[in-house]
Parts: structure tokens; C-alpha cells; sequence
């Protein structure tokens, strides 16, 4: 395990975002991992933060609104392609993910939410703030492409409290 600054990785994150995701990670009484193609890397308040909108209708959601923290692993050489359409198209609800793509959580460091071992970039993050998307402050043409039914995101804005290799 290599602890790197926060933002050496950036390229690599938005890549990644744009080439099948990164995984999204919490616990509750289990571990669960969704896919995540949007969000990102901001500064707010002076920190590091990592931000993560997730539609209110994931189990994730109300994991995170009940620890108030996650990680996100990130691929970096691996193909992880099948994983994370797996992830991203089924429910913790349903299926252990961890199992059923044979993914092993490692404890966080600094939280309780697990990291996935087979990615090699890890970011473990605090919630900080939240946001529940705003229907009527969004542009009409995204609302309409992304928004019927109307399933709105919340953003988690979390402090990057922990940025390592495995
Ligand atoms: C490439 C990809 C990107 C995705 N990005 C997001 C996202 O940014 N936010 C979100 O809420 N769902 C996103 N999803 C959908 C969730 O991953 C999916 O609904 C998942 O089954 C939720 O798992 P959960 O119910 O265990 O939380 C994405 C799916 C894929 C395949």
C-alpha cells in the first residue's frame, strides 16, 4: 500500500469515468459496491473532495445517508469491464456484488466502508456535505433526458480523508 496525493491520479480518474466507471463503495450490514460514471474530484472549503451523485432509488443511497461515508475504487491497468456492469446493473438489494464478481473488501483505513482489492487506486472520503438536485433549477433538456421518471440524484460531497495504491 502506497499513500499518493490526492491529485496525481486526476487524468486517470475522468478517464475512467468516461470507460465503464469507477465502484462506489459502502457498508451497512454488508458490504456493497455500485458503478459510478459521474462525479469527480473538486476543491470546496479548502479540501479535497470527492463528489458522488446517486439516484435516490440505489440501495447505496441510504447506506451512505446512514454512515455518512464511502470509498471509490478506482481501475487503473485492470479489467474490471465486466464487474462494473455487473455492479451497475444490479442492487445489493438483491445480490451480494462482492461475491458474485469475486471482488474482495479490504477494510478502509479511515473509515468503515471497504475498498475493493483487484483496483489498485483508492479514495476513502467523509461526507461533509449533500445536495438533493433541484428539479426546478435544472436545464429542461437534461431534466427531460435524464430525470423521467423523475429518479434525482443526491450529491455527496466527501473529504478525501485517504488516497493509496494496493
Ligand atoms: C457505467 C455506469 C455508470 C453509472 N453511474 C451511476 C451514477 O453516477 N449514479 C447513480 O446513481 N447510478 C449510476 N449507475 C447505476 C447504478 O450503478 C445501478 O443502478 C446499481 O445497480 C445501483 O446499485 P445499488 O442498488 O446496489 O446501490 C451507473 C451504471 C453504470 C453501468
Amino acid at each position: 500500500m502506497k499513500h499518493v496525493p490526492y491529485n496525481e491520479y486526476l487524468v486517470e480518474v475522468i478517464q475512467q469515468l468516461r470507460q465503464g466507471g469507477l465502484f462506489l463503495n459502502t457498508k451497512g450490514e454488508k458490504n456493497n459496491t455500485m458503478t459510478i460514471g459521474w462525479g469527480g474530484i473538486n476543491i470546496y472549503w479548502s479540501k479535497p473532495i470527492f463528489v458522488v451523485p446517486v439516484r435516490k432509488s440505489r440501495y447505496t443511497h441510504g447506506l451512505i445517508e446512514k454512515a455518512g461515508e464511502f470509498t471509490v475504487s478506482v481501475p487503473l491497468k485492470e479489467d474490471m469491464e465486466k464487474a462494473l456492469e455487473f455492479c451497475g446493473t444490479t442492487s445489493g438489494r438483491d445480490f451480494n456484488k462482492f461475491k458474485e464478481c469475486n471482488l474482495t473488501p479490504v477494510p478502509g483505513q479511515k473509515v468503515n466502508a471497504p475498498i475493493i482489492k483487484e483496483c489498485s487506486l483508492h479514495y476513502e472520503c467523509k461526507v461533509v456535505y449533500k445536495q438533493d438536485m433541484v428539479p426546478d433549477n435544472l436545464d429542461a433538456e437534461i431534466a427531460k433526458e435524464y430525470y423521467s421518471p423523475p429518479d434525482y440524484h443526491t450529491l455527496y460531497f466527501g473529504e478525501i480523508v485517504a488516497c493509496y495504491l494496493t
